[in-house]
């Protein structure tokens, strides 16, 4: 047995399931664009990421209420507890809910709601990283990060995602300086669909302490060295990079050569309600893609520990 599963990187909105979708929908009274669950379901085949967000934020649609984000973190919970998942570190986009009219307060209040009892209702401790979307304004996500702070949010850093090429990790400088004069924890996704420079951006001027994803360093032999050096971990989502087509199929995934390279790989379930499995998983597919050994499970389990927010003491018990 390895030892017990730490997720990093996982976005709440991505554990909307089709079902939920359709319950939170009658629930609030909201329309949507889809006959039946069968039809949304139809849905699910991506090209690219893009493909995916479009459905990510129309299906968000559904969620209104602090309520709402409430129950979705706790459905959250009680599958990641049956995956075995001891702590999780969750993303959550508030700003693709502040667009549509929804207040911060609900966004927040109600994700933090679930994770503030995560230990005694389903095993588990939790924190939450507000990522901000990198296809909207610098400015935007600074006054948003400004408001999180006025109204002492609890949060544990911050983090940067949604359409990446076109939007390097350079525009966010100020942002991330905010979060690091806060004591923020500062993550971002860099290298998924983008290229080595925007990991060279993240790691270097905004100065993350984990990239997100990341699997395009292994295209820059420097940066690889770089990241080794300084031991900056990559949450690595294999399920998610076959669904969105940034490698063919998963025994194309460069983990084995990312292990071979020294990287500090986590594995994580990024969106599992859109790319067929949550991080149990996940590692059920690369055990069997690349008939990893015990000593190599172990290695990826005993990196999210290491890469973890958390205490020493609490790293010491999911040691
Ligand atoms: N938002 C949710 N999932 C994402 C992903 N895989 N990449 C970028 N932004 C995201
Ligand atoms: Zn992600």
């Amino acid at each position: 047995m390895h030892p017990p599963l730490v997720e990093l990187h996982l976005h709440i909105e991505g554990t909307l399931e089709p079902e939920l979708i359709f319950d939170l929908a009658a629930r609030n009274k909201v329309t949507l664009p889809y006959a039946d669950l069968a039809d949304l379901k139809s849905r699910y085949a991506f090209t690219d990421l893009q493909s995916f967000l479009n459905l990510y934020y129309a299906n968000m649609a559904v969620l209104l209420t602090e309520q709402d984000f409430t129950d979705l973190t706790r459905a959250y919970l009680r599958r990641a507890s049956a995956a075995g998942v001891r702590h999780a570190e969750i993303f959550v986009d508030p700003q693709a809910h502040t667009v549509r009219g929804v207040p911060l307060a609900a966004c927040i209040n109600g994700v933090a709601a679930a994770l503030r009892t995560s230990e005694s209702d389903f095993g588990l401790s939790s924190a939450l990283i507000v990522t901000f979307l990198r296809d909207r304004p610098a400015a935007e996500a600074f006054d948003m990060l400004t408001e999180l702070v006025a109204m002492n949010a609890p949060i544990v850093g911050i983090g940067l995602d949604s359409a990446e090429v076109g939007h390097p990790p350079v525009d966010f400088i100020e942002v991330f300086d905010l979060a690091h004069a806060h004591g923020l924890k500062c993550v971002a996704h860099a290298g998924e669909e983008g290229p080595p420079e925007y990991v060279w951006q993240a790691v270097q001027l905004l100065e993350v302490s984990r990239v997100d994803h990341g699997i395009r360093s292994l295209e820059d032999p420097l940066l690889v060295d770089y990241l080794v050096q300084h031991n900056i971990p990559l949450t690595v989502c294999p399920l998610s990079n076959v669904r969105l087509r940034v490698v063919d199929t998963l025994a194309d995934h460069p983990l084995p050569a990312m292990l071979e390279r020294g990287l500090t790989v986590t594995i994580n379930s990024d969106d599992p309600a859109y790319f067929g499995g949550y991080i149990d998983d996940n590692f059920t597919a690369i055990t069997d893609a690349f008939a990893l050994s015990a000593d190599q499970l172990a290695t990826l389990a005993t990196n999210a520990i290491h890469a973890a927010f958390i205490t020493d003491a609490r790293r010491a018990e999911l040691l």
